[in-house]
């Protein structure tokens, strides 16, 4: 991810975890006026990493007790990823009666603000037949009234992640023109192989490769990372389904477990003998920086990362907008 140089255009960050999205925004070169989330230690993450942002963390970082009428008027671009578990394959799937669901929160700091644009993430399954309704009732039609909305779903490999990770996107724009303007991130990667890929497109690494570990003759991206804080409780696991289990046998990785150094992990050998993983290790195989650290306990790491929007993909969201707002 480059840094593209400032677009002055002020952005808040609703539901801002681990910095996903914040960082994709900020390597597209816009200014960081606000972050709020509510869970202490994705606070303190952003804290650290970026000591001269604003965050709200804690009770005041529930977006349900903000007042967002003085920023109005003053915000280029709001963006937020509302919390996914009432909408994910993983959970019990009760959109708007699970109490998590957050979209009205986010549709109400839209629609106080009115920023010229706004970007919100989710859950591919969010876009499936089951929610429709939902998705037409809660977000496009109140937001419809003063937005052009476009939905797309995106796959993190396709932007050079090392991992399987679909998700959807709502752009959002006030005036017309700059929604015309805008079009969908440009995709620059294909999978190794994948002979119906464009030439014009990189081959992205696979994970093995991504953690310069020795060639077995075997390379893939690895399966969706999974969001630690939405499976059982204090899981270290980043395994997300059965067919997963098998890749990360293939590709001889350990996905239980998560040690919280590479030296920990190094001292702990998974009795397979294959690679146990240590927390840098699944923030890079999630497109993070080196720099970027996360803080709590293992699980809280991890579910941080497993939550987030991958950087790489942010970014490529940030800058499409930045190209449809430039003058
Ligand atoms: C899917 S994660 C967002 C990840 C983030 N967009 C990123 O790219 O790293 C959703 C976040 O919303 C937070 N959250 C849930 N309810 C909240 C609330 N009422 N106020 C603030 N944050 C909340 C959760 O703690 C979680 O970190």
């Amino acid at each position: 991810m480059p840094q593209l140089s400032k677009n002055d255009v002020p952005t808040l960050s609703l539901f801002s975890g681990g910095g996903g999205l914040d960082l994709g925004f900020e390597r597209a070169g816009f200014k960081h006026e606000g972050s709020w989330e509510w869970m202490a230690e994705a606070a303190k993450t952003l804290e650290t990493a970026r000591p001269d942002w604003t965050v709200f963390g804690g009770d005041a970082g529930d977006v349900q007790n903000v007042d967002w009428r003085p920023y109005r008027g003053n915000v280029g671009v709001i963006h937020g990823g509302p919390p996914c578990q009432p909408f994910s394959n993983a959970g019990k799937r009760r959109g708007a009666l699970d109490p998590r669901d957050m979209w009205p929160e986010f549709v109400r700091s839209v629609l106080t603000v009115r920023p010229e644009a706004f970007v919100a993430e989710n859950v591919a399954a969010l876009a499936s037949s089951k929610f429709s309704d939902y998705v037409d009732s809660t977000i496009l039609s109140p937001l419809g009234k003063f937005y052009h909305i476009k939905m797309v779903t995106l796959q993190a490999f396709e932007f050079g992640v090392p991992q399987v990770r679909k998700r959807v996107f709502f752009f959002g724009f006030r005036n017309k023109a700059l929604f015309k303007r805008w079009s969908r991130p440009e995709v620059k990667f294909a999978l190794p192989g994948d002979d119906s890929a464009s030439d014009s497109l990189l081959t992205v690494m696979g994970a093995r490769e991504a953690l310069g570990l020795p060639d077995t003759g075997y390379d893939a991206v690895l399966p969706t990372i999974r969001s630690g804080l939405s499976g059982p409780r204090h899981t270290t696991s980043i395994l997300s389904s059965v067919s997963a289990q098998k890749r990360f046998e293939a590709l001889e990785i350990w996905p239980n477990g998560v040690a919280a150094t590479r030296e920990a992990a190094s001292a702990f050998v998974a009795k397979n003998g294959h690679f146990r993983l240590s927390v840098p290790d699944v923030a890079l195989l999630q497109g993070f920086p080196a720099d970027w650290r996360f803080s709590g306990a293992v699980y809280m790491q991890l579910g941080q990362i497993g939550n987030s929007v991958a950087p790489p993909v942010a970014y490529a969201v940030a800058k499409s907008v930045s190209q449809a707002l430039a003058k």
